[in-house]
């Protein structure tokens, strides 16, 4: 049997098995089983291999996780150490174990300001819901039970909870599983771009904290329990906002004793060139989620990180938090998080993003396609960004919403040996942080190719 027939053999027979069985996260599962899910088979750098033997670059590091990249042999040996040792226990019983002890340490030696105390979870969208209840049960505890009111803003994503999902900003997920969770209220997103106007983007940074101000004046500041968002938005289509924005909001937070949430899923560890994207942007978060980047996506691990306002106060107050996971704080997952900040210790890694792949990324991305008459803008910092594709450069026209630009320019890349993903109109980018200068060319040079057969498509 020919390579080409045998790899043939085995994509026809998962792509049934996967129809006939699986049901995919955020797919139309009716089309894809007509068409066959894109079967991946194994990876190694920033490389993943489908079942027909195609070799294609991970512009999206899985999905904005794996950081140290595919094939770190320290964290599969990591996750086998552990297993033979303990694979598993909890801690509820009153009961701790070395990884998880050691990982909430390691962790409050990475975060900033007083961010010292670890509540763990599996998942982003877990993190998430720990904030919300933990923030509101801190205003209870405060005596100001009313003070419960999230307010997060649109297009932002925060998790596929009925929790996450309807403090995110969404639509599309706010119309599927209704009711969501009452009590959240949301704002304009920054995106400058897309949204201004003729506004500078100074002015419009203003203008984007100051509905923020309206929204607590409007619901009254006595009862907003916290303002919660993503430093830089990445599942929106990566909205970096503007550079006075997050100042703007942090000063309107302590002006009304609004409690600052940063959702560090996807900007934490590294992303943007400092360990959490809060750092980059200059945010002092009250309380701080992460995921992802935390074990380098090798297991499902998430992470609460509780300054000391809320956590001395949940401390002081006797009686339990009634909240957590059979799995909080998993010794496989803990270990393997230990191991990956280690690596990222070993490797200088936030100082490599920082001071040298990550400017070489934004240059060479700029130059290579800037000047392409599909893209209106690009916007990133470190190792993420978003590319809007517009109709017209000059006047900033969008493609019609049924013309999927985004969705025929992915297929190419996906055709032509690169992953990016499409948010609307937008294209986004988030490589593994242990990407070479010569794999961010052979990225960059893809993705050119790819953008020219995405224009001859809807020429
Ligand atoms: C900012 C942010 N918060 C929360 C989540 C949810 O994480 P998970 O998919 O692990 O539940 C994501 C996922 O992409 C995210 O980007």
């Amino acid at each position: 049997m020919s390579q080409d027939k045998k790899y043939n053999a085995v994509t026809t027979e998962y792509q049934a098995l996967d129809a006939a069985h699986h049901l995919h996260p955020f797919t139309n599962t009716g089309a894809l089983n007509k068409k066959g899910a894109r079967v991946i088979t194994h990876a190694e750098g920033v490389y993943l291999w489908d079942s027909e033997g195609q070799k294609m670059l991970d512009g999206m590091a899985g999905l904005w996780c794996v950081n140290m990249g595919y094939g770190r042999k320290e964290l599969v040996e990591a996750a086998t150490q552990q297993m033979e040792k303990l694979a598993f226990y909890n801690t509820f019983f009153q009961t701790s174990h070395m990884p998880a002890a050691e990982l909430a340490q390691e962790i409050a030696s990475v975060t900033p300001g007083d961010l010292n105390h670890i509540f763990f979870a599996n998942s982003g969208s877990e993190a998430i819901d720990t904030i919300i209840r933990m923030v509101r049960q801190y205003w209870c505890i405060e005596g100001k039970p009313y003070k419960n009111i999230l307010i997060a803003r649109e297009n932002a994503y925060h998790g596929s909870t009925v929790a996450g999902a309807s403090l995110g900003g969404m639509s599309g997920m706010h119309k599927q599983g209704a009711p969501g969770v009452g009590g959240i209220e949301r704002i304009r997103q920054p995106y400058w771009y897309g949204e201004a106007g003729d506004m500078s983007e100074e002015e419009f940074g203003i203008a984007c904290a100051k509905a923020l101000e309206e929204k607590i004046l409007q619901v009254g500041p006595d009862n907003v329990a916290a303002f919660v968002g993503e430093p830089i938005q990445g599942a929106g289509g990566v909205i970096v906002p503007p550079a006075n924005y997050w100042a703007e909001i942090q000063k309107i937070c302590d002006k009304y004793d609004i409690l600052l949430a940063a959702d560090e899923v996807i900007c934490g560890f590294g992303r943007t060139g400092s360990w959490f994207g809060s750092q980059t942007l200059g945010i002092k978060p009250d309380i701080m989620s992460m995921a992802k980047g935390l074990s380098s996506g090798y297991l499902p691990i998430s992470a609460v990180a509780v300054g000391d306002r809320i956590a001395n106060a949940l401390i002081a107050h006797n009686e339990d938090f009634n909240h957590g996971f059979t799995y909080s704080g998993h010794p496989a997952a803990a270990a393997v998080a230990l191991a990956n900040i280690k690596l990222m210790k070993e490797e200088n890694i936030v100082d490599y993003v920082a001071n040298d792949i990550g400017p070489y990324f934004q240059q060479k991305l700029r130059e290579t396609l800037a000047d392409h008459p599909l893209v209106g803008h690009i916007e990133g910092i470190g190792l993420v960004a978003g590319i809007a594709l517009v109709k017209d450069k000059e006047t900033k026209e969008f493609f019609p919403g049924d013309l999927d630009i985004g969705y025929i320019c992915r297929e190419h890349c996906f055709n032509n040996g690169l992953i990016m993903r499409a948010v609307g109109s937008r294209m986004v980018l988030s490589p593994p942080l242990v990407i070479t200068r010569e794999e961010v060319d052979e990225l960059c040079e893809k993705a050119l190719h790819c953008f020219n057969l995405t224009l001859k498509s809807v020429s």
